[in-house]
């Protein structure tokens, strides 16, 4: 095991909405140039987990630690600006918009940024169309084509690209795959290696079992806002963590058969 503390690490968290807990108890770790896939069915917590972790709700108890460290977000762009991206579902970005603006859309001209405090369009569509392209998505070549023009595979390939250029060193991706293709998915989950191998850490939430084995080295299974299962690659068939994910049901048979 390697002694580097991970990026994230949640201990004993938990979150309520006034009288409804949502989340119980989430011990979980985020480690750099590794996918940890949550998975979990409808109104498992998935979402209420990842926005917790990207400082838009506040844990009613529990502790978050980045880097080793004990740690509170004031907010979602305080989580943010310490690196932590989310990139939702269709990629959340402005399907008006050209590839080259939308790629700096939110980053704020600062010293450092002259050229952008006008927004110098032949620069943007240079940067952006590089970052995209060294992510292997050679098909995107003109900045001036519309996000809208996009297939959704490319969106979110754009919409991660984006955010490794501005250096986050977490990447959140809430159903990726989701509304996606054979083709498509396979080409975000490519972009998802990459990332991983650049060093990040992916959060990854699907409710497809065949993309998290694509990509995952960790799994954590969510059930009614509890940490059902938490294993690494190799250890839990398809089949058992389709089961899991099915409510643990079937698991609890199988895990009694085995004893
Ligand atoms: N702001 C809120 N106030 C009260 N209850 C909430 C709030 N947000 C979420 N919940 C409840 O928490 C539970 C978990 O919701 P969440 O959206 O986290 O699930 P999910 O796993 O993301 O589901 P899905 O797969 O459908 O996106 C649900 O029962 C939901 O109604
Ligand atoms: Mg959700």
């Amino acid at each position: 095991m390697s002694t580097t503390p991970p990026v994230l690490e949640l201990r004993n968290i938990d979150k309520s909405f006034g009288p409804i807990d949502v989340l119980h108890s989430i011990s979980l770790k985020v480690q750099a140039g590794e996918v940890l896939c949550l998975l979990g069915d409808n109104g498992a917590g998935k979402s209420t987990l990842i926005k917790t972790l990207a400082g838009v709700h506040q844990p009613t108890s529990g502790q978050i630690l980045m880097d080793g460290e004990e740690t509170r977000f004031t907010g979602p762009r305080d989580a943010s600006a310490r690196g932590i991206a989310t990139v939702h579902q269709f990629g959340g970005t402005f399907p008006l918009m050209s590839i080259g603006r939308s790629f700096f859309v939110g980053v704020e001209p600062t010293k450092g940024w002259g050229p952008f405090k006008r927004f110098d369009r032949k620069r943007a569509n240079e940067i952006a169309v590089k970052a995209v392209q060294d992510f292997g998505i050679t098909r995107i070549d003109d900045g001036d084509r519309l996000v809208g023009g996009l297939s959704g595979g490319e969106r979110q390939s754009l919409a991660i690209a984006r955010a490794v250029h501005f250096g986050a060193r977490v990447l959140i991706l809430d159903e990726p795959t989701a509304a996606l293709g054979v083709k498509q998915a396979a080409h975000v989950l490519r972009i998802v290696n990459e990332a991983k191998r650049r060093g990040l850490a992916v959060v990854f939430i699907t409710h497809q079992v065949m993309h998290a084995m694509a990509v995952g080295d960790h799994f954590a299974v969510l059930i009614r806002g509890a940490i059902a299962a938490d294993f690494r690659k190799g250890e839990r068939s398809r089949e058992e963590i389709t089961d899991l994910m099915a409510g643990g049901e079937t698991m609890a048979g199988l895990e009694a058969l085995s004893h």
